[in-house]
């Protein structure tokens, strides 16, 4: 869940109780992201505080259970409990198949999740207005490229392209250098913080970073985001935002950009860029097509529907702190203030995924994608350098809809990718390439200095080699049973035709 993990797992357990967390200070930020004070990463481990019995008789969750959740206050379970029955409707929770602590907490949420909304609220003129951006190639240089080129509506505004990168530029001949993200449930990141752990650097201490936007969260906001692909020489462009002013008067929408605006600041060209990149946001934020929460999943946390028996394995195992441990960064576990969880804690970490030789950027060998680091090269002795090479937890909704896995792209089977997290430090020599004297090139798309970033302690990857990986091929067919439960009821055709290329087939 941190981007700079090095010390043992009881170094975890005592960042929940012990640590003490300071806000870094503005002026060491201020070349990297925006520091405004932002909202705390909704899901930062706490500790489960109490073990009182439930009052509907459950085992109690035993005390220091260390999950991604607010703890519960007596109180707050017997709410719960009473409009849990109060529901009425005859559902009771499925049941789930063991008496792990996470088990328990889960199913203290069921039946809790908000309905699925009857009918949309109405959009604002601005998201009207960003709707219309988001799909008018004519804002490209090329004339050929929107928002929505690389950010298709019936993916779940993920990547349509067979490539890991998508092409772009003035003659469409341009390719980028990392796989377009999805933009379902993006929308929901909180704004960037960087926090400072007052702890002995031997004991895992340093910079810990989560929100912004983009697999590096270069930027602070979907406002300040929306901007970028507009002048990026590799998607639409444009050599600044004048060009883009001259394009978007052309447009039968822009004296209503005026009308909302006003004259003078859509006369203006940074301005007027500024109010684009803030209807795009609008758009983002109001249509509920970018957060429908209607997969099985969430149906399941309503109370209204049930998992298999192979996805209700697949989840415990993904919640195992011991086998999968998926939930330590994709959170699952809803909490107050998400009641249905984005399977992101928003945080960025280091996972030596191996380098893709398709990306045309790579055929420098001197070119290295370093994340956080990227945009802005770490100094001698500096704490940032712990961050170089970690890219932001995305959500795995929908995740059965990609085709292309990691910020590089270098797996298109979702498979595949699960073998990875539980096989690369105990099959290391399937992962990665060997130098000329036979030697296994580790982390091979990470400069020498920064292999050290990658972390090498949290379950799945405490293991080494040849010790048995943490998942056999029975649970890892469970998981992705699991993951197939986080597909979008409206995306639930393309995730099987999608899957069925992968030779995968939940059950
Ligand atoms: C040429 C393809 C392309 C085009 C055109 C494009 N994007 Fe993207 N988008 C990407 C890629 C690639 C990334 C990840 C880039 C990175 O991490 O550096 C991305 C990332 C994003 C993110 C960040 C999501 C997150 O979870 O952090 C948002 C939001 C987004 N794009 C919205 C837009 C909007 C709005 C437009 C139109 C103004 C747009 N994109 C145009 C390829 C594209
Ligand atoms: C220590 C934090 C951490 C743990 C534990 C973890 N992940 Fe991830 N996951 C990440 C990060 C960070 C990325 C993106 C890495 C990158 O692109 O370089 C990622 C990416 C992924 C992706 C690719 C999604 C995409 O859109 O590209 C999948 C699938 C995934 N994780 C599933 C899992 C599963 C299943 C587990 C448990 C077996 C797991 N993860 C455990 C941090 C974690």
């Amino acid at each position: 869940m941190a981007a700079n993990r090095t010390g043992p797992s009881a170094r975890e357990r005592r960042f929940v109780t012990a640590v003490v967390v300071i806000v870094a200070a503005a002026a060491m930020l201020g070349a990297w992201w925006s520091s405004r004070p932002a909202a705390a990463p909704e899901a930062r481990r706490e500790t489960a505080s109490s073990a009182a019995p439930t009052p509907t008789g459950q085992p109690a969750v035993p005390k220091g259970t260390e999950l991604d959740l607010l703890a519960l206050t007596q109180t707050q379970r017997d709410a719960q409990n009473t409009a849990l029955k109060a529901a009425g409707q005859g559902l009771a929770p499925p049941p789930l198949p063991d008496s792990r602590p996470e088990t328990l907490l889960l199913r203290q949420w069921v039946g809790q999740a908000p309905p699925r909304p009857e009918k949309p609220a109405a959009m604002s003129e601005a998201a009207r207005l960003g709707a219309l951006i988001f799909v008018d190639r004519s804002l490209s240089a090329s004339g050929r490229q929107s928002c929505a080129s690389c950010h298709e509506a019936s993916l779940g505004f993920s990547s349509p392209f067979d490539d890991a990168t998508a092409p772009g530029g003035s003659d469409m001949m341009a390719s980028g250098t990392r796989v377009p993200q999805p933009l379902r449930y993006a929308a929901l990141n909180p704004e960037p913080q960087f926090t400072v752990e007052e702890t002995p650097e031997a004991d895992g201490g340093g910079l810990e970073a989560a929100g912004g936007f983009f697999w590096d969260g270069r930027a602070s906001s979907l406002q300040d985001q929306a901007q970028q692909p507009f002048l990026a020489a590799n998607e639409m462009a444009n050599r600044n935002a004048s060009e883009v002013l001259a394009r978007l008067v052309k447009t039968p929408y822009y004296a209503r950009l005026q009308a909302l605006y006003g004259a003078s600041s859509m006369a203006d060209p940074d301005q007027a860029l500024a109010s684009v990149g803030q209807a795009l946001m609008q758009f983002q934020l109001e249509s509920p097509s970018f957060a429908p929460f209607s997969s099985r999943f969430d149906d399941y946390l309503r109370g209204s529907a049930q998992l298999t028996p192979a996805q209700q394995r697949g989840l415990m195992l993904f919640n195992n702190p011991a086998k999968g441990n998926c939930i330590a960064c994709h959170t699952s576990v809803p909490s107050a203030n998400r009641p249905l969880p984005l399977f992101t804690d928003f945080t960025y970490d280091a996972l030596g995924v191996p380098r893709n030789p398709q990306i045309a950027a790579n055929r420098n060998p001197a070119h290295f994608d370093l994340g956080l680091c990227d945009a802005h090269p770490p100094s001698a002795g500096s704490v940032m350098n712990g961050l170089c090479g970690a890219f932001k937890v995305p959500s795995l909704r929908n995740v059965a809809v990609r085709r292309h896995f990691f910020h590089n792209g270098r797996f298109d089977n979702l498979r595949t990718v699960l073998e990875f997290y539980v096989q690369r430090d105990t099959h290391p020599e399937r992962w990665y390439p060997r130098d000329a004297a036979g030697k296994i090139q580790l982390f091979d798309d990470l400069p020498a200095p920064y292999k050290a970033n990658v972390n090498r302690t949290e379950v799945p990857y405490n293991r080494k080699p040849g010790q048995a990986p943490a998942l056999d091929a029975h649970e890892i067919d469970d998981l992705l049973s699991f993951l197939s439960t986080l597909t979008d009821a409206d995306l639930t055709a393309q995730a099987q035709q999608n899957l069925a290329r992968q030779g995968i087939r939940p059950q």
